[in-house]
């Protein structure tokens, strides 16, 4: 059994859904009240032990490696200020020399073909993928989670999931689930974005894998599915003939940062647990809901 050194990161997408914010920015540089969300989902991966990032972006994305560099002028300022605790942060935050590594997904032909775009810098290990529009609020962090389920049943792929209301299930990954020990499972079959008569369940794919390398054989057979897009979840039906996949239950909450409501759900949720805000925080919301009629 392998152990999980490598993450990837899919940051091509155009965040249609954002605009005109997402125009000239990326929309994984979108924060969560101060870090941004492709921020969020590299701090989950550390924790998780990662040792390596990789990003498959697009045009107009430069922004994301650049907030992964060091930031010359800025540094210089805060030291010359003594702003240390800044200092610190910053240090902090960035991967080590060499542990980040960017590629290009030239055209938008979805999350399978982008993290096909990864191949030739995983290789042939096992990998996490972890799509940063989806913030997991959780302690120990969600792929850290799934690690200890990797670990446990001795390798293998697994798969994150999270219960939705039944109207949701048609805007998501769905699978089937059964011989459940404790939080974890087998996965039986995986149907993307169903509609609800047709769900298996309402278990819902959410954004967090660890995949084994012959997932990369199986998406460049694929043919083009649902939307005319390549999708992941294809390639992983067909890998699950011949390789495990395991589900987990995750102990947290998923917030959609994709979707305006979850994006400002997030916000709320971060803020609010803040040692630093949350107090404050509290006292401004509720001000602002009684301003506006209550709840
Ligand atoms: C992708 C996956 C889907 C998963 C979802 C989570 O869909 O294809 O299975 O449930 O991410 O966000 P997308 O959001 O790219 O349409």
């Amino acid at each position: 059994m392998r152990p999980i050194k490598k993450a990837v990161f899919p940051v091509a997408g155009l965040g249609t859904r954002f605009l005109p914010a997402t125009k000239a920015l990326p929309k994984e540089m979108l924060t969560v009240v101060d870090r941004p969300v492709i921020q969020l989902a590299v701090d989950e991966a550390r924790e998780a032990g990662i040792e390596h990032f990789v990003f498959v972006t697009g045009r107009n994305k430069g922004v994301i490696e650049d907030h992964f560099d060091k930031q010359f002028e800025l540094e210089a300022t805060l030291r010359k200020r003594g702003k240390s605790a800044e200092l610190d942060m910053l240090e902090q935050d960035l991967p080590g020399a060499g542990q980040a590594s960017f590629t290009r997904q030239q055209e938008p032909l979805g999350l399978g073909h982008a993290v096909w775009c990864a191949r030739e810098l995983v290789g042939s290990e096992p990998f996490a993928l972890l799509l940063p529009d989806m913030v997991m609020h959780a302690r120990p962090g969600c792929l850290k989670q799934m690690i200890d389920v990797y670990n446990a049943r001795g390798g293998g792929n697994v798969i994150a999931v999270e219960e939705v209301a039944w109207d949701q299930v048609n805007r998501y990954g769905v699978v089937a689930a059964s011989d459940w020990k404790g939080n974890a499972f087998t996965i039986d079959a995986m149907v993307e974005k169903p509609p609800r008569q047709h769900a298996p369940s309402n278990l819902i794919i959410s954004g967090r894998y660890i995949l084994q390398p012959e997932i990369f054989a199986e998406i460049a057979k694929q043919e083009p599915g649902t939307g005319g897009e390549i999708q992941i979840t294809d390639a992983m039906i067909r890998l699950m003939a011949r390789q495990n996949f395991w589900g987990i239950k995750y102990q947290g909450t998923t917030y959609d940062c994709g979707d305006k409501i979850g994006f400002l759900s997030a916000n709320v949720a971060f803020a609010l647990e803040r040692p630093d805000l949350g107090a404050d925080f509290r006292a401004a919301l509720k001000r602002i809901l009684d301003s506006h009629g209550g709840l």
